[in-house]
């Protein structure tokens, strides 16, 4: 594997149908699983988690039809420091064109209580089953679960081992999101600059959003050198989430002027996804949810909407088209203004006179005071009423 550290690509790599399915509640059918996958692989994603294969059988059978049908993304499975977990995934990942084995184990103290290791014995384990892994598969990633709140030294030491028994990727999994995006940075810093062999691989960020700052850790990685960003579409994951594909991938396209890093995704296929991912989860996306909610590209109170349309660029810093909108809405609320309401009876068939247009307007900000936004059927009815309609 050559050094992408320094490079410009970040890898996308997915886990929606893994670590989103883990959202209590989420589950989706084996079909879904199926259509959502093709989904991401024509988007252009890089690698998809499928899933965690010993998990289930549906969930074994669910990871090895994926990596059957897949064209273009490499197919990932989840296994813990376990022989037999890895060759579990291993058969199902198998019948991928580009499979991988993705195997962590719990690294933080409070881990290491559960797991009743020593430092030394865990770091023997995941020497033994990273090389296990090796053996199946040239691809192979590994995690040190919680490796934020691992002590630095430890962290150094066992992602070291990792990388010499064979490890392609080391993800750094926020696990319980619990970092910033400074101390973020510096974990992939520290690594990149202590461990032997560390510019032979590629550093993977994989963040929650517990405190809201999923999206700004990962980029906060990527900036540090890490190459993939682990993230799920809509931030479907465990918990509050785990960081949004869709805005990651519309940072680093928007923001390229400081953040100089490109990734495969097609970003017009994101409100299809974004949209689907919400049917078969059962997990409805917030109104005000960055890129894909039903405000992102909304526009009511009047000076926004008179900007609007004027000039695009005055309120918007990305195209609706880019994320596969068509167009920009400007909804009709007590907020709007004359400039909105009479861009909007053009388009409806009514264009107005300024003394026609003031009369419709006194009964349109009536109307929108009792109502929180007011629809085309309404302001026909409006129009109707004040004689300036049959
Ligand atoms: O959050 C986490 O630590 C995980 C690992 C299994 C990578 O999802
Ligand atoms: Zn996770």
């Amino acid at each position: 594997m050559t050094n992408t550290s320094k490079q410009d690509r970040v890898l996308i790599f997915d886990t929606t149908l893994r670590d989103g399915e883990q959202s209590p509640g989420a589950t989706m059918s084996h079909n879904e699983k199926l259509e959502i996958a093709s989904m991401l692989d024509e988007m252009g994603v890089d690698i998809i988690e499928a899933g965690f294969p010993i998990a289930s059988e549906g969930d074994f059978e669910a990871v090895r039809d994926i990596a059957k049908n897949s064209k273009n993304s490499v197919i990932c499975g989840l296994a813990r420091a376990s022989i037999r977990d890895i060759d579990r995934c291993m058969e199902a990942v198998k019948h991928a064109a580009q499979p991988r084995i993705h195997t962590f184990i719990g690294t933080s103290p409070q881990h290491r209580e559960i797991t009743a290791l020593s430092m030394d014995e865990m770091a023997d384990k995941i020497h033994e089953t990273v090389t296990h892994a090796r053996n199946l598969t040239d691809n192979v990633q590994w995690s040190p679960m919680d490796a934020i709140r691992t002590e630095h030294d430890y962290l150094c030491r066992v992602v070291e081992i990792a990388i010499k028994a064979g490890a392609t990727t080391i993800n750094i999994p926020d696990t319980v999101g619990y970092t910033t995006p400074r101390e973020s940075a510096a974990i992939i810093e520290m690594l990149l600059e202590r461990v032997p062999g560390a510019d032979e691989i590629i550093f993977a960020t994989h963040c929650h959003n517990d405190l809201g700052m999923a999206t700004a850790n990962a980029l906060a990685a990527v900036e540090a050198g890490a190459r993939q960003i682990e993230c799920t579409i809509n931030g479907l994951g465990e918990r509050a989430g785990n960081t949004a594909l869709e805005e990651v991938v519309m940072a680093l396209k928007v923001r390229g002027d400081i953040m100089p890093y490109t990734t495969g995704v097609d970003t017009t296929k994101i409100m299809n996804i974004s949209r689907r991912v919400s049917q078969v989860s059962g997990f409805p996306v917030q109104f005000n949810k960055a890129i894909v909610g039903k405000n992102a590209f909304a526009h009511e109170s009047g000076i926004h909407q008179d900007g609007m349309l004027k000039n695009k660029e005055t309120f918007e810093i990305m195209r609706p088209q880019d994320v596969g909108l068509t167009g920009t809405s400007l909804p009709l609320g007590k907020h709007s203004g004359r400039a909105a309401l009479r861009a909007k009876l053009e388009d409806l068939g009514y264009p107005m006179e300024d003394n026609q247009l003031k009369d419709v307007f006194v009964r349109f900000k009536d109307l929108a005071d009792r109502k929180k936004e007011v629809f085309d059927d309404d302001l026909i009815a409006l129009l109707r009423d004040a004689g300036a309609a049959d």
